[in-house]
């Protein structure tokens, strides 16, 4: 019911400006790599944006090559490209200098990605007009609304909280929460309730997610008062935080990561004749980054034990590699905790397995598989998500914790009521803006190719509908969130 009223709502206040391969300047450029297509870079895909004819938009939108990294996997070999050193090199460099030994492939993505200087995250907007992928929320306002209505409904079966913190964990652009508030902003009890806390570790993004969300600072008055910031898109408070345990405690929480999971830093295990090996990154003697194993057990040895014992032995008996991602157990157990002691749920969203990972982690840069070595920071890293490892990590922080899933994008959209969405929008557009609601559903919720395509080949839709899987983690007391039952 409160499904089908946000819905029906939703569209009656949403206007739309679509970006087609007709429509430049706002087009986006989109290489979808699928496992049985090796698309051009110059493909393009119709996204959907907002009209907002109030404000100026301080981040115009351009051209921009993106990549769907859902089915990404093996690497090509290394290539040995000479470049110029980044800081960021010499930075790397210099530890494995200064160690006096090789460095784990977690250390590595980690200064890779958010060294606080030079990380591939943290000076630049990665999703724009240099960007190197594209993600769900980015490819239509139907997903930040239908996780909105996951949000409401489990504000409802919370027994609708006057006050909730709604966290969001690696935001982007904002993309997502600003969707989600937009569709939510006619149900003032639902939003009046809420904190927004943003979990951010680019200065960059921060700073454009606080366009995004259109927000307000209020006036310092010099009284010492910690100055407030205010989302106009449904009146929220806002703030940002550089980790999770920053969000203060004692109100229950909706914790949302899309996209959060893939990018922490994950080891990597590979067998060797003496056992399992940790893969670890070293300098060669021609200066140039290569894979090494470790001779001995490393300390994350004991993260990879505790991640086997998780599995049947006839799992982990044949793979040759294994990721194993403490931050990913750290993170989850942060998250459990905070729920079993104030209440609410996280839903977690991304790409990966329901269960061990084995040889995941890529690097792209622009609309291109590159070498994981190959002039780091200026590429993104990421890996497979092991859902499998996030149930088991959850449900031994407390009973009174449950996880539901995974289940595909496309069955949690899909039972969300992205049908009735999609048809309520349909009914209002254009030719041209219902091409592009088609296609933007397509890529959310479909698998393959897009049956009802008709423009060039190598522009056609891929779904991430299967590729892309949710999980909800959740305090017992408010049952089975919807729409896991
Ligand atoms: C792959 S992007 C996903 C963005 C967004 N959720 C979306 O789906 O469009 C990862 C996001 O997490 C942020 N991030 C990555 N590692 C982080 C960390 N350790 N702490 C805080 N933010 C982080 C990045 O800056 C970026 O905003």
């Amino acid at each position: 019911m409160l499904t089908r009223h946000l819905l029906k709502q939703a569209s009656t206040c949403r206007h739309f400006l679509l970006n087609s391969k007709t429509s430049s300047p706002l087009l986006t450029k989109s290489l979808l790599f699928s496992s049985s297509s090796s698309s051009s870079p110059e493909s393009q895909s119709p996204t959907t944006t907002f009209v907002d004819d109030k404000v100026t938009d301080q981040y115009p939108s351009s051209t921009s090559i993106s990549i769907d990294r859902s089915d990404l996997y093996n690497p090509p070999d290394h290539s040995h490209e000479p470049t110029s050193e980044s800081e960021l090199v010499k930075h790397l460099k210099g530890i494995i200098k200064f160690r006096g030994g090789p460095i784990s492939v977690a250390e590595y993505m980690e200064e890779v990605l958010t060294n606080p200087k030079f990380g591939f995250y943290i000076s630049r907007d990665v999703f724009g007009t240099e960007g190197d992928f594209i993600t769900s929320p980015e490819v239509s306002q139907m997903f930040g609304e239908m996780v909105g209505v996951w949000a409401m409904c489990l504000w409802e079966q919370m027994g609708r909280p006057k006050q909730v913190n709604l966290v969001e964990l690696g935001p982007g652009r904002g993309t997502l929460m600003a969707d989600l508030l937009r569709g939510a902003s006619k149900f003032k009890s639902f939003t009046e309730s809420l904190r927004v806390h943003l979990v951010e570790c680019s200065p960059t993004l921060q700073k454009l997610q606080h366009h995004n969300l259109k927000c307000l600072d209020e006036d310092d008055n010099g009284d010492g008062v910690e100055k407030r910031t205010i989302s106009t898109l449904a009146g929220t408070l806002v703030s940002w935080h550089a980790l999770l345990e920053q969000v203060p405690s004692g109100l229950p929480s909706i914790i949302i990561a899309h996209e959060f999971y893939d990018a922490l830093p994950v080891h990597q295990f590979q067998r060797a004749s003496r056992g399992w090996c940790e893969k670890m990154v070293d300098v060669s003697e021609d200066s140039m980054f290569r894979f090494v194993l470790s001779p001995q057990p490393t300390p994350a040895t004991l993260y990879l034990m505790k991640r086997c014992k998780w599995a049947a032995p006839e799992e982990i008996e044949k793979l040759s590699h294994i990721e194993v991602c403490p931050k990913a157990m750290d993170l989850t157990h942060a998250i459990a905790d905070r729920i079993s002691c104030d209440g609410g749920g996280a839903l977690i969203i991304d790409y990966g397995l329901n269960g061990v990972v084995s040889d995941s982690l890529q690097a792209i840069r622009k609309h291109k598989f590159i070498n994981i070595l190959d002039n780091p920071g200026s590429a993104d890293l990421s890996a497979y998500v092991d859902f499998a490892s996030i149930r088991h990590t959850a449900e031994e922080v407390s009973a009174n914790i449950s996880v539901h899933g995974p289940i595909t994008q496309s069955q949690f959209l899909g039972a969300l009521g992205i049908n009735f969405r999609v048809e309520s929008l349909l009914q209002n557009c254009t030719d041209e803006q219902a091409d592009s609601l088609r296609t933007g559903y397509w890529r959310l919720v479909g698998e393959g190719e897009a049956p009802f395509w008709e423009g060039p080949d190598e522009q056609v839709p891929i779904g991430m509908g299967t590729r892309y899987l949710a999980m909800a983690i959740v305090n017992t007391k408010q049952g089975v969130p919807v729409p896991f039952q």
